[in-house]
């Protein structure tokens, strides 16, 4: 990471990696499963006593085999590398593609279509799947809905967070120490093949102390972080399915981008795909239906029922970007006082 004033040494960066012809070189890419001077496995609070059924229950692997790693150019960014099992990344692509799209939450074909009550269906109520809309699709938003203009969050344009990715967003948190992290707003991001994400800050939460959570599902991509000015020289990282992106700390408002999506030959979601039995599961504590949960996360494992998720996802890549939009004690935006 160098920095030479004035020159946008983020954009050659972004520019570099999104070609095409040529295609860019992957040595200087870092990836987390490489040992590399640039990336530490970091030791995580082992005290928190997660269940192992609610992690279950949320598609996650025992934490006690999670690796996170930080990266020792951009203090307070870290990777936890792929903490799903192929069940759980099967039902967390199913939950943004069939579920988050309907109201009350926002997708960007509103601005288009009216009353699309139900984007997934609509693509596939024929035999043949609607490419064309299918393609269409760019983002969902839930919670505080991000407003795409004037990027203020407001009272008047907000829906119920969904109850499954707050619980997962506040499993990750706690693990992390971020123990009163709260799930107000997200992003859910749909790429094709040339999609890209250009260079931004994400600076519209009141509280911007709070850590930004971002889940990757399907194909890999080439994610660059720099500094807080675009001069600064970023860091090419890969991501790939599952891989748990926190952005705290120094890192929180540090331009970043995506500027290409590579294919992922490993396709996680085809492994690891074993039953949940919830009559051997204790009481859970938190998410209201455990029951409903396990068996949509079970039925997925039958692959006539997964196969039109699965035509989506071995071309696409998705990316939900949680975060929390309030200070620890405001209960609302009208709430100046914590403002
Ligand atoms: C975002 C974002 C990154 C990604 O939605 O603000 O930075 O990995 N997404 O898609
Ligand atoms: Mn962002």
């Amino acid at each position: 990471m160098s920095q030479s004033t004035g020159v946008d040494l983020f954009m050659k960066q972004f520019k570099y990696f999104k070609s095409n012809k040529p295609q860019p070189s992957l040595n200087s890419v870092i990836s987390v499963d490489i040992t590399t001077s640039e990336v530490k496995l970091l030791e995580c609070n082992t005290n928190y006593k997660c269940e192992d059924n609610l992690t279950q229950c949320l598609g996650l692997i025992n934490k006690n085999k999670w690796k996170t790693y930080s990266f020792v150019q951009h203090p307070g960014l870290m990777l936890i590398r792929n903490p799903f099992t192929g069940s759980g990344q099967r039902y967390w692509i199913k939950r943004c593609l069939e579920r988050y799209p309907k109201k009350p939450n926002k997708i960007n074909i509103d601005i288009e279509i009216d009353n699309l009550d139900d984007w997934w269906r609509e693509c596939h109520k024929s035999m043949e799947c609607d490419k064309k809309l299918l393609k269409k699709l760019r983002w969902t938003t839930l919670g505080y809905h991000h407003n795409w203009n004037t990027k203020a969050y407001s009272e008047e344009n907000k829906t119920p967070f969904p109850e499954d990715l707050s619980e997962l967003s506040s499993v990750v948190a706690q693990y992390l120490g971020f123990a009163k992290f709260r799930a107000e707003a997200a992003i859910v991001n749909y790429y094709h093949k040339n999609s890209t994400l250009s260079a931004h800050t994400d600076h519209s939460e009141v509280n911007l102390d709070a850590p930004l959570f971002s889940f990757s599902f399907g194909q890999s991509a080439i994610f660059l972080i720099g500094g807080r000015e675009k001069s600064i020289e970023p860091s090419a990282i890969l991501l790939k399915s599952g891989d748990i992106v926190v952005m705290s700390k120094e890192a929180r408002l540090c331009y970043h981008a995506v500027p290409k999506i590579l294919p992922e030959y490993h396709q996680p979601w085809n492994s690891d795909l074993s039953e949940l039995d919830f009559n051997k599961m204790p009481s859970f504590m938190y998410i209201s239906n455990p029951k409903e949960t396990i068996e949509a996360m079970n039925e997925n494992i039958e692959n006539d029922k997964w196969s039109e998720f699965e035509n989506y996802i071995k071309e696409s890549r998705i990316n939900i970007n949680v975060r929390q939009v309030l200070n620890e004690k405001q209960i609302s935006l009208a709430d100046e006082f914590f403002s």
